[in-house]
């Protein structure tokens, strides 16, 4: 009788520390689960952002390998350059981007001229109301491949859909016919905003 009251006694306590331990144990476990998560965003974020340096951009299909990535070079227009009114050569709403530092091209804050060898200069089109590159215009400094005009081989691309593949459109005399317009400048007329 006595060790029957004693084990009922015993099994109350038991119950009553269990019942306020449940909690804590949730608790715990509720953490533990948070801080696992946290560990395995943290981890995924790593792989990602290391996958992305890993992988450099590709080049837009159809145009040269040397141009890949070129949309996060130096922008040099702030905003976009609106079609020229009564005729634009390279019709479209344009951005151009230069493979350079801004200090580079532009120590103590003011632009200089000649653009360094190795310069490639890129420039974007999306044809009016069209929402997709549809041009590359390309400027690529070599030395000694056109001393007559700074060295600049002229080039550029189009396409008609988004899914198309670029092609050569013209390049060359064409090109530097009309930008030696701005000689004075290197031939380039968009200057760094
Ligand atoms: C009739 C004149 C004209 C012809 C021809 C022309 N361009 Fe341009 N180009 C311009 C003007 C003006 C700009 C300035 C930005 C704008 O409004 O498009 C320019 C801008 C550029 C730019 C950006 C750098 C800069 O100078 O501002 C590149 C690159 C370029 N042209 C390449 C070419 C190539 C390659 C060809 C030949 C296939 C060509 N251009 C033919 C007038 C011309």
């Amino acid at each position: 009788m006595y060790i029957k009251k004693l084990d009922q006694i015993n099994l109350r306590y038991l119950f009553v520390v269990a019942i306020m331990l449940i909690p804590s144990f949730v608790i715990t476990s509720c953490v533990e689960e948070k801080q696992l998560d946290d560990i395995v965003q943290q981890t995924e974020e790593k792989d990602d952002s290391q996958q992305g340096t890993d992988e450099p951009a590709a080049a837009l299909p159809g145009l040269p390998d040397d141009t890949a990535g070129y949309d996060k070079w130096l922008k040099l227009n702030a905003e976009p350059i609106p079609p020229v009114a009564g005729g634009d050569p390279h019709n479209g709403t344009k951005n151009v981007y230069v493979n350079q530092e801004r200090d580079n091209i532009a120590p103590d804050g003011e632009q200089q001229f000649p653009y360094p060898d190795g310069s490639i200069v890129v420039k974007e089109a999306s044809r009016p109301n069209k929402d997709y590159i549809g041009l590359i215009a390309i400027m690529r400094k070599k030395a000694g491949s056109d001393p007559d005009h700074n060295d600049w081989e002229f080039i550029e691309y189009t396409r008609n859909t988004p899914d198309d593949d670029f092609s050569v459109l013209a390049s060359g005399a064409t090109c530097w016919g009309c930008h030696a317009r701005v000689e004075d400048k290197d031939y380039v007329f968009t200057l760094l905003d």
